[in-house]
């Protein structure tokens, strides 16, 4: 009797502490290095909490089996939606697969899984967008003049998104280096293909090949120191950069800012990372892309409670650049981007909500 009593309590109390371990939706991140992936958990985590969602947010650390190891251990905690940014596209499939054979409705966030139906929906911001803005903002600092200096630097090749922004800035930027007003400094890829208005998958990777900085601080200062030392003076001076992502942005800015012949440079970025809003700030970084991440979660979220109802999200119509995974295209809802210069920092940065004016000086 003194027995079964005792199993009895310790049944009821893994029920209940099942209850509240065992999470419906899972989340997995790539990397806590990044500030980005940061942000994204905790406006993530006040979310659930908000709509009381049982829920576990699990990082991959830039690896694939720790990603497949994280899906896995979600998969057997029984969660019903799976909201997943790949750290690599393509290696995310088999996660993906798994999970859809467990009867596990797949999201892919941010980043596009790739080649595999098993991708039910993707939230995401307009990434073709993204990279537009950086080259409108550099073509409009360019204004009339002539010959400026054009460095290009890309994310991951692993990333597909990495492809969407790059293109995107080309398709702004193509245009203004055939017409001569700028030119292309570090990458004799680009230079070879500098008269091609669009890119195929294939060229986009040839350069990115050349300028990725891999979505690495440490890559990104190494490639930028290594290009600054082989450019000629008549190849610094004004300069103007296309840096993929704030870290990145930072990261390049100060190799530039160090040398002596580089008078000037105009750089931009995304995420409207702390760190870049403070760069913007002093005037170390010149734009960058603010990608609202809370109505990035609460697109997620909304999908994942449609699919747990057995509903279906809503998608819209996208150019299949931003959908097409190399085997199906999968429903989407992207969201807009904000440009951010010094000029309106306040406004879209404080006055929205998204931090406050004390983790900042000098605004
Ligand atoms: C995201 C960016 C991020 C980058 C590096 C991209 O896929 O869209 O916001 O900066 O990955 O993590």
């Amino acid at each position: 009797m003194k027995v079964s009593l005792k199993v009895l309590m310790a049944l009821l109390f893994s029920a209940v502490l099942g209850s509240v371990a065992f999470a419906q939706v899972g989340v997995v991140l790539p990397t806590k290095d990044e500030p980005r992936w940061i942000q994204d958990q905790t406006r993530f985590e006040a979310a659930f909490k908000a709509a009381g969602i049982n829920a576990q947010v699990l990082f991959s650390q830039g690896n694939t089996a720790t990603e497949k190891t994280n899906v896995e251990s979600l998969i057997s905690q029984g969660i019903k939606v799976l909201v997943i940014c790949p750290q690599d596209g393509a290696g995310a499939a088999a996660a993906a697969e798994e999970a859809h054979k467990a009867g596990i409705k797949v999201i892919s966030y941010d980043r596009l899984i790739m080649g595999t139906d098993a991708v039910d929906y993707y939230v995401t911001f307009d990434s073709s967008a993204v990279g537009a803005a950086w080259g409108q903002f550099l073509v409009e600092k360019a204004g009339k003049t002539k010959k400026n200096n054009l460095y290009l630097y890309a994310g991951a090749a692993s990333d597909n998104n990495a492809f969407i922004f790059f293109n995107g800035a080309w398709s702004v930027l193509q245009p203004k280096i055939a017409d001569g007003t700028f030119r292309i400094v570090n990458s004799s890829e680009a230079v070879k293909l500098q008269k091609k208005a669009t890119l195929t998958r294939a060229e986009t990777a040839m350069i990115i090949g050349q300028v990725t900085e891999n979505w690495d601080f440490a890559v990104a200062k190494n490639k930028a120191e290594a290009n600054l030392t082989s450019a000629k003076k008549a190849d610094k001076g004004t300069v103007f950069i296309v840096a993929p992502n704030d870290g990145g942005a930072r990261a390049i800015g100060d190799a530039f800012a160090a040398d002596k012949d580089v008078k000037k440079y105009y750089i931009t970025g995304q995420d409207a990372e702390k760190a870049s809003i403070q760069y913007i700030i002093d005037g170390k970084q010149s734009m960058t892309v603010f990608k609202d991440v809370r109505t990035l979660c609460a697109d997620a979220i909304a999908a994942a409670s449609a699919f747990a109802k057995g509903q279906v999200p809503a998608a819209v119509a996208v150019p299949a650049v931003l959908n097409d995974n190399g085997k199906i295209k999968v429903p989407c809802k992207p969201s807009a981007i904000v440009t951010v210069t010094k000029e309106n920092v306040k406004a879209a940065i404080i006055d929205s909500g998204y931090y406050s004016a004390s983790d900042f000086t000098g605004l």
